[in-house]
């Protein structure tokens, strides 16, 4: 269908202050929600607290940093089986009485593993329970920087179903402290959950449910895209702005899309203040802003220079896949995020001058690479049909079942080297810890693959297969940080240190348990089967 844009004022999801020492519940439950005022409302699930208050986004969690927070995860989704196209032939949760399975991960938090949302510690409607499952009341100890998460689905196998159907929220690790940074609040600090989606008529989700190759997997397809660009549960929303500083918390909820947004007009930049795990080390001033899945980007935007009446569209022109796709190909649609219109203002508050502490920036931790063991051969892999059609992804070339590789001690520092040998960027996730991107380095993939030069041998050494020295970090790599791009013919590097974000033990037992995981975070890809387990003793 043809849907007018800016027609729907952006939602903002209620938000649930998490008290201290007493359990929140919140549900995951199937709903119906309008997302654009000229199409029917739309079958999804969400979470809420209630059937009533259940929405997609779910609703906002904020906790405070330094205290635990209680979190009992339910399941009252009574659907016999998945209201979109489950692929069988994937290995996947596989409830034997049926029902839709759901685990629920808080992305990017420190977190003992039974906590974590494990893909194997699902839970039906039913009281089945996936091979891993220890507990529905989870424990988030909030013991790292503040900055804002996410909890989604994480099921084995159709984690993409059940994000795209709608299970995905905000949560906020807040300053215990209030108003100590003079930066915009209120509802001058506004969420933007962004995804793309693709409807029938009706109303109903397209997700498709024909893959590129019906022989291997004839419903699972390697990168969803869908044409039509939502933000906070709303197709191409507007927001009324005053002409001030407004501070924009994003988080790319896509299943494969990867956002490169800008704005259409050229008084506008973004002040990047703050990435993943929290604030960085200073501001950088972009024009463009590449978001891949999972990333969170905190940002200011000053609009004071612009009239009232003045329209500013965010816009995307991110290809797909990235960066390979061809831009001409890009559905128009997804080419518009949403519309800023300037209103005249109405109030002051505080950050509305735009001169914010600089106490809020967080310094780089110091990085000794002599104590760091080097994890090599961690390769993404793309395995193709005789058409050369992907058909499966895998890291270091194994799959979720195969036994654990990955075994990090408790405290020590780790380099993990990413080999990217697909044509493709993948945005690689770790559980439990907030990472550095130590560099990256391009290689020729022919020749590694061929076995005609080697990476083990540096630049410019003949039979090195690197094609340059490392390279710093891109922007959007820049600072504490979870989910990271890794480019194709490159290396990867992160440093990883296995303790709270700070450097001190975690606060909880971290090596018993499910157990933690790593993977892409293209969410079809983490499907099948771009996805390992790891553990910490
Ligand atoms: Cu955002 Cu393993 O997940
Ligand atoms: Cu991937």
């Amino acid at each position: 269908p043809t849907l007018q844009k800016f027609v729907d004022a952006l939602p903002i999801p209620a938000i649930i202050h998490i008290p201290i020492g007493r359990q929140v519940t919140l549900g995951a439950y199937k709903i119906l929600q309008k997302l654009h005022r000229d199409l029917p409302s739309t079958v999804l699930y969400g979470y809420g607290s209630s059937q009533a208050a259940a929405t997609s986004p779910g609703p906002t969690l904020r906790a405070t940093q330094g205290i635990e927070a209680y979190v009992r995860w339910e399941n009252h989704i009574k659907d016999d089986s998945h209201f979109l196209p489950v692929d069988a032939t994937i290995h996947w949760a596989n409830p034997k009485s049926g029902g839709v399975p759901i685990v629920t991960h808080l992305h990017g938090a420190e977190v003992e593993s039974a906590s974590d949302g494990h893909p194997d510690a699902w839970f039906t409607q039913r009281r089945e329970t996936g091979p891993r499952f220890v507990t529905q009341n989870y424990v988030y100890a909030n013991s790292q920087s503040q900055t804002m998460l996410w909890y989604h689905d994480h099921t084995v196998g159709i984690t993409r179903l059940n994000v795209y159907a709608g299970l995905a929220g905000l949560y906020f690790i807040d300053s215990p402290v209030a108003y100590v940074d003079n930066l915009p609040s209120g509802a001058f600090e506004v969420p933007l959950v962004i995804q793309d989606k693709q409807f029938y008529a009706n109303g109903s989700l397209n997700f498709p449910n024909v893959g590129d190759s019906p022989l291997i997997h004839p419903v699972w397809c390697p990168e969803f895209f869908g044409d039509t660009i939502l933000v906070n549960g709303k197709v191409w929303p507007y927001l009324n702005v005053q002409p001030r500083l407004y501070r924009f918390r994003i988080l790319n909820a896509a299943n494969a899309r990867f956002f490169v947004l800008s704005f259409n007009n050229s008084a506008l930049s973004f002040k990047q203040i703050g990435t993943d795990g929290g604030f960085l080390d200073k501001s950088i001033v972009l024009s463009t802003l590449t978001i891949p899945p999972a990333y969170r980007v905190d940002v200011l935007v000053d609009f004071s220079s612009l009239a009232p009446g003045t329209d500013v569209v965010l816009t995307n022109s991110g290809p797909a896949p990235f960066p390979s796709g061809d831009p001409s190909q890009s559905p128009n649609g997804t080419k518009v995020v949403m519309n800023f219109h300037v209103i005249s203002a109405t109030k002051n508050a505080p950050g509305a001058s735009g001169s914010i502490s600089t106490t809020i920036f967080q310094p780089a931790p110091s990085i000794n690479l002599e104590k760091a063991f080097v994890r090599k051969n961690l390769t993404l892999k793309e395995f193709d049909d005789n058409n050369g059609n992907p058909i499966l992804i895998l890291l270091s070339s194994l799959s979720w079942t195969d036994p654990v590789t990955e075994t990090p001690s408790v405290g020590s520092v780790e380099i993990w080297e990413i080999i990217n040998l697909t044509p493709d960027a993948h945005p690689m996730h770790v559980h439990l810890i907030q990472f550095r991107v130590l560099n990256q380095q391009s290689f020729d993939q022919t020749g590694y693959l061929n076995g005609s030069c080697t990476l083990s041998l540096q630049f410019p050494d003949p039979k090195s297969c690197f094609t340059e020295n490392s390279r710093q970090p891109d922007v959007d790599q820049i600072g504490w940080k979870d989910t990271t791009i890794t480019w194709p013919s490159n290396v990867t590097r992160l440093w990883i240190r296995f303790t709270s974000q700070g450097g001190s033990s975690f606060p909880f037992d971290a090596t018993g348990g499910p157990g933690y995981v790593w993977h892409c975070h293209i969410l079809d890809h983490e499907d099948n089967d771009m996805m390992r387990p790891y553990v910490l003793h």
